[in-house]
């Protein structure tokens, strides 16, 4: 399962939770696939009998994510979807084991093309409503490129409007690395 070992990072701490949470038969969704890591751990937890639904807009994420996914046998379960995560209850309409953000901008590419608070934010509600009770939501967020930070305070206002007693919010952040490292938000729906 996946090549993401350790604690290193928020994507590997992302990593450390799905697999916890995620089962076999599990309907997940990973709302920003870029490139198709996140794609990949999901598509072997949820196992051949689950379904993972892979959000992008660019065309080549998808393509990279739907090469990965047939090279790695794990097609049959994934379906590609070329939309805005905005659009999330559009398209997806039964409960969600977990959702997975990794914001920002598609690795080794156009830094113009990002992921934007108001679309996040869209989504992320979207998100809390499709979550079934047990389920998690995992949003790695960058502050490094432009806009990253009011994205990150954007997700954090978002994460602070959820009602205690239906939703458990963490945020995790690496204290002895840089203030602009990538950091965590978890939210789980009790
Ligand atoms: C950091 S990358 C994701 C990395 C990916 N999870 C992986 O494992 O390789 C962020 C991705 O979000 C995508 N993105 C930007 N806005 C989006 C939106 N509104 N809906 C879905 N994806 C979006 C970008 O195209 C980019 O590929």
């Amino acid at each position: 399962l996946s090549d993401t070992i350790g604690l290193r990072g928020a994507v590997s701490l992302s990593h450390h939770f799905l697999k916890d949470r995620i089962r076999e038969g599990d309907r997940v969704v990973d709302a920003t696939c870029g490139n198709g890591h996140d794609t990949l751990l999901l598509a072997q937890l949820v196992g051949g009998s689950g379904r993972v639904w892979a959000f992008d807009i660019q065309e080549e994420a998808l393509q990279n994510t739907r090469r990965l996914l047939t090279e790695r046998g794990c097609i049959d379960r994934v379906e590609i979807v070329g939309s805005g995560h905005e659009n999330l209850d559009r398209i997806i309409n039964t409960p969600l084991a977990g959702i997975v953000f990794n914001l920002g901008y598609l690795p080794g590419k156009n830094r113009g093309v990002t992921t934007r608070p108001d679309q996040t934010v869209s989504a992320l509600h979207q998100a809390g409503t499709l979550l079934q009770s047990g389920g998690i939501i995992t949003v790695c967020i960058y502050t490094g490129h432009e806009g990253g930070i009011e994205e990150g305070e954007a997700v954090e206002k978002w994460a602070s409007s959820l009602p205690g007693d239906e939703f458990s919010a963490w945020v995790c952040r690496q204290p002895n690395r840089t203030s602009t490292a990538p950091y965590l938000l978890l939210v789980e729906k009790r």
